[in-house]
């Protein structure tokens, strides 16, 4: 008898069990809409050259590898910050604001999960849909995961109303799980007034927001997209932002986030400081230098930042351009109106309005791989792929 006898095969991941499939399928028309990378026009996710001019200097420096503290490196703490909260608010919470470096936008809500599940409330509140992996991660910490409504699939809008009607149900300190930009997988984002009025309704409640913040640059530009949480952080919410380089730096695989959370006042930001390390520090004890190292040099530098803001407004122009593509080929199939709302979304993804059996005969019968929720990355997306994707959606839509 195995030790192992009674292990149950855990489901594929919905994001990343498809692209698998994908990998191993042999049609040759094959097409990947379905993790939430960059593609360039070739489809290829190439390294951003302003991160390879920093490590060009980060090899010269020689620095050592020994390890960072618990909440990572201090100056990309610094410098991450600036771009979230930008540089005066940064200045002038002084010790309200605290943050911790991460394992990623994921290891940020692990740990905002962890903290928040130890000190705060067993029950978390999420976007319905919502990127599948907040549910195993909260629920992972201990919470209890709700769903409040969001997106309307019938008229393609957002589903405000009982959004805020749910939310005024929610119990004291619940965690309110918000996308502040480039909503995954819809593509649709509040607008300002919307925020304000859910800003005032989660003060009123004293609900607990956490901003993902994993596509910063990739919704309006790097400074629009960071409204809300700046509109958030002026009213004086106690609030937790969980944001990345995955995207907008292209560090996937170098998981690099941050958690960054902002208190009342300073003693206890301190104290809820040395929680979150804590918890960094049972988990994985110290964060990955070379990312972190990436990111504080491409900052800190006016010439590389520069070549690296023009990089994501490049592959933010690029999602958008792919957009109206997909827009303007579905329109002359199924009329200006159905596919309408695919021009009001921003970011890297849209749902099509497919149900998960259609979402499976394009796959099974097309090669045309998207996520089962209907959700395409479309910078998957290219003028050489697009009338055969076109074809796929009209077959097995009409
Ligand atoms: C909404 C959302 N949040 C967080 C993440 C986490 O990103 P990572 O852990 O790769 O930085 C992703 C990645 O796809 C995402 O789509």
């Amino acid at each position: 008898m195995s030790i192992f006898e009674k292990v149950e095969p855990c489901p594929p991941d919905p994001i990343f069990g498809l692209a698998a499939r994908f990998k191993k399928d042999t049609n040759p028309k094959k097409i990947d809409l379905t993790v939430g990378v960059f593609r360039d026009e070739d489809l290829k996710t190439r390294t951003l050259r302003s991160v390879k001019e920093a490590e060009k200097v980060l090899m010269k420096l020689e620095v050592d590898k020994t390890y960072l503290p618990m909440g990572g490196s201090d100056p990309f703490v610094k410098e991450a910050q600036k771009l979230i909260f930008g540089e005066t608010f940064c200045k002038d919470a002084r010790g309200t604001l605290f943050g911790v470096q991460s394992i990623g936008g994921t290891g940020a809500l692990r740990l905002a999960g962890e903290f928040l599940s130890l000190e705060v409330t067993k029950t978390a509140y999420v976007s319905d849909p919502t990127w599948p992996n907040h549910v195993g991660i909260f629920e992972a910490c201990g919470l209890e995961v709700r769903k409040y409504p969001y997106y309307n699939k019938e008229n393609h809008i957002l589903d405000f109303e009982r959004m805020l009607n749910t939310l005024s149900g929610a119990a004291e300190n619940s965690l309110v799980v918000l996308h502040a930009c480039c909503h995954n997988p819809t593509g649709c984002d509040p607008s300002q007034a919307q925020w304000k009025e859910l800003s005032t309704l989660i003060l009123r409640k004293k609900l607990v927001p956490l901003f993902d913040f994993a596509y910063q640059g990739f919704g309006r530009g790097l400074e629009e997209d960071a409204w809300p949480v700046r509109y958030f952080a002026e009213q004086g919410h106690e609030m937790f932002v969980a944001s990345s380089c995955s995207k907008n730096f292209g560090l996937y695989g170098e998981r690099i986030g941050l958690l960054s959370v902002l208190a009342k006042n300073e003693q206890l930001a301190q104290n809820s400081s040395s929680v979150v390390r804590g918890v960094a520090r049972v988990t994985y004890s110290n964060p990955p230098r070379h990312g972190a190292g990436i990111v504080t040099t491409v900052l800190q530098d006016r010439g590389l930042s520069e070549l690296w803001r023009a990089e994501v407004d490049q592959m933010r122009k690029r999602a958008e351009e792919m957009r109206c593509m997909l827009y303007d080929a579905l329109s002359g199939q199924f009329g200006k109106d159905k596919f309408g709302f695919l021009k009001r979304r921003h970011g890297l993804f849209s749902m099509l309005g497919v149900s998960p059996e259609q979402v499976d005969r394009m796959m099974d019968e097309y090669g045309v791989y998207l996520a089962r929720s209907g959700r395409v990355n479309l910078t998957g997306l290219s003028e050489e792929n697009i009338t055969y994707v076109m074809e796929a959606i009209v077959k097995t839509m009409g």
